[in-house]
């Protein structure tokens, strides 16, 4: 059965609580002997029918707290300026993130969510007007455009890159289309140049959602810089977390400007003058403590990022392999960050083994694991978007007829929702041998496959 990324995360983190801990980088974990353990997976019984699991160890936690980071947050707490107008740390946050990122300007707002509505309000989505969007995405995504009052329309999602197939992007495009919003999802690059190339000829603005790809690369520019603008989460599973937070980046100090303005209740900021001195806005600000807790992590993210990336090419090097696991595809010079390490699963090449019971035998081997996103827009979302007063009133009957008829066509994304099975951000931060134990439990499940899926 698929979950939802966020109730995955809870899973696979209780699955995996005191886990191949950070220590294991420096203390050795009881049963890694990661060679020999490969190299003899295939011919143990699997722990689901009785056997030994692969890995006795733990997983590294997340997110993590460290003591020396305690008297810069104690210091804000007891200062009482804890609100981003009476303080500096937002600010610092923000221009060390926009370095980090080579943006020129960052703009830190309360979450991920409310980034992705100051990003929609300032490309000018508004009431009646449609986003071509990814399906394969956490929720927040849909909704931060329903509450635009615009419709999310589907392109197709890509079965080996996961993400947004540009080929599925045109036929999609009305005279309503406003904004393209690509997902960069699990912390892997679309396929910018193409999503750009067609944003440029029909004068769409493209707003990315990287709210899972902090340092994420295409072709030497990193996610978040890739468009007009880009979106942030620093949600607590998030690979730089502060319990909730988010960030706006971009190159236009005019765009920024807006997106200034509109977190912060539309006071007048910088270029956007307004007409007298308020407009539209929200209060969408990130506080101070917040800020903080950013600041200490800036490094820790920069060094996670390259281990992260290092373990995930070695079980992508291993799992490939195996037949039956599909590794995902990323664009050409681009590197992912890995919210999620996901992989497809075709139960044929596992004598008929449904995805569910190889994920229970996975888990049985010590190895945290799961389906991820299901067919959302099937979940009753849409049918009360569409019955709605006000989505009746922006749009035509026969419009929101074919609208949720068209959710029949992504069969990419069925496939995908169907065959995808991940693993959480923190198993890539356990030691090699830990890979090779991963990569061992997924053949020693093939080589008894036949076993398990009698049973
Ligand atoms: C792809 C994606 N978009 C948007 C969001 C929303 O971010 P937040 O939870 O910080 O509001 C998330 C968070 O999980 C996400 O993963």
């Amino acid at each position: 059965m698929n979950m939802n990324r966020r109730s995955f995360l809870k899973t696979t983190a209780a699955a995996s609580a005191g886990i191949c801990h950070t220590l294991s980088r420096v203390m050795p974990v009881l049963g890694i002997g990661a060679v020999p353990a490969l190299a003899r997976a295939a011919d143990e019984k699997p722990a689901l029918l009785g056997g030994t699991p692969i890995h006795k160890g733990s997983w590294p936690k997340w997110p993590e707290w460290r003591e020396s980071w305690e008297p810069d947050v104690i210091k804000v707490l007891r200062s009482g300026r804890w609100f981003r107008g009476a303080g500096e740390h937002v600010v610092e946050f923000e221009n060390a993130y926009a370095k980090l990122l080579g943006a020129k300007r960052c703009l830190a707002t309360a979450s991920g969510t409310t980034s992705l509505m100051v990003a929609l309000h300032v490309m000018g989505v508004d009431a009646g007007d449609e986003v071509i969007t990814s399906p394969y995405t956490f929720i927040a995504t849909y909704n931060a455009i329903l509450n635009c009052k615009a419709l999310p329309v589907f392109a197709d999602t890509d079965p080996a890159s996961l993400t947004m197939d540009p080929a599925t992007i045109e036929s999609r495009i009305t005279e309503r289309t406003r904004a393209i919003l690509p997902v960069h999802i699990y912390g892997m690059p679309c396929d910018m140049d193409a999503i750009n190339a067609i944003a440029k000829k029909h004068k769409l603005a493209v707003v990315e959602d990287a709210c899972q790809a902090w340092l994420g690369e295409y072709k030497g520019n990193k996610c978040g810089t890739l468009g007009d603008l880009g979106c942030f989460s620093f949600q607590n599973s998030k690979h730089l977390p502060s319990g909730e937070g988010g960030a706006v980046t971009g190159n236009s100090d005019e765009l920024i400007d807006r997106c200034v303005s509109f977190h912060n209740c539309g006071r007048a900021f910088g270029t956007n003058k307004g007409n007298g001195s308020f407009t539209r806005g929200m209060n969408y600000r990130m506080t101070q403590m917040q800020a903080v807790i950013l600041l200490q992590q800036m490094d820790k993210l920069v060094k996670e990022t390259a281990i992260r990336r290092e373990n995930a090419d070695h079980l992508t090097a291993g799992l490939k392999q195996i037949p039956g696991i599909q590794p995902a595809r990323l664009p050409e010079n681009s590197r992912a960050v890995w919210h999620l390490y996901p992989f497809r699963y075709d139960a044929q090449q596992f004598n008929g083994l449904p995805k569910a019971k190889f994920i229970r035998a996975m888990n049985a081997e010590g190895i945290p694991c799961g389906g991820v996103y299901s067919e959302q827009y099937f979940d009753g979302l849409f049918d009360e978007t569409i019955a709605s007063r006000g989505f009746k009133r922006l749009f035509s009957e026969e419009r929101l007829k074919a609208y949720r008829d068209s959710f029949q066509e992504l069969k990419g994304n069925k496939l995908v929702c169907e065959t995808t099975i991940g693993m959480g951000q923190n198993m890539l931060l356990a030691e090699r041998g830990c890979m090779d134990h991963i990569i061992g439990a997924a053949k020693k499940i093939q080589a008894h496959s036949a076993e398990l899926a009698k049973t």
